[in-house]
């Protein structure tokens, strides 16, 4: 099948690469940018393992073709430490031991992330509706909503 030359942004980075038209999203930014931080947990829309920003709206980029990255741009988890500093939300969900198998915190931080982006003080209802697209069956979810709090809290500069 013929490929498409995508040209796109991940994570403030020019990229371009060869995207069959059924490739997901999710499959080029893993196996053609070898940016693996974003997970397949369902590959159908259901666990949100694979959220990422697509100019600036969080989606599932396992529902998004490679294709529509054209001229876009894309961020992901990996985009969220600047250099060795790590983002608030990464720092606290260690803090919080927000993670265990971390098959979902990749999706859940990126979830987090465009929560507090649009929602700086977000209550904790405002923050469970948030992550209720993004699934994690072994961590239970208070102490990602607790990293979430605090995180919000400490880029306010509440503490
Ligand atoms: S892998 Fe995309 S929502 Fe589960
Ligand atoms: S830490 Fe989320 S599924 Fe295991």
């Amino acid at each position: 099948m013929t490929k498409t030359h995508v040209t796109a942004t991940v994570n403030g980075d020019p990229v371009e690469f060869l995207a069959d038209p059924r490739e997901t999203l999710l499959d080029c930014l893993r196996d053609h940018l070898g940016l693996t931080g974003s997970k397949e947990g369902c590959g159908t829309g259901d666990c949100g393992a694979c959220s990422v920003l697509l100019d600036d709206v969080l989606v599932c980029s396992c529902l998004v073709l490679g294709v529509e990255a054209q001229g876009a741009r894309v961020e992901t988890v990996e985009g969220m430490a600047q250099g060795g500093t790590l983002h608030p939300l990464q720092r606290k969900f260690i803090e919080h031991a927000a993670l265990q198998c971390g098959f979902c915190t990749p999706g859940i931080l990126v979830a987090a992330k465009a929560l507090l982006d649009r929602n700086p003080d977000p209550t904790e209802s405002e923050v469970r509706f948030g992550l209720a697209g993004n699934l994690c069956r072994c961590t239970g979810y208070d102490k990602i909503v607790r990293a979430v709090l605090d995180a919000a809290a400490e880029m306010r500069g509440a503490q």
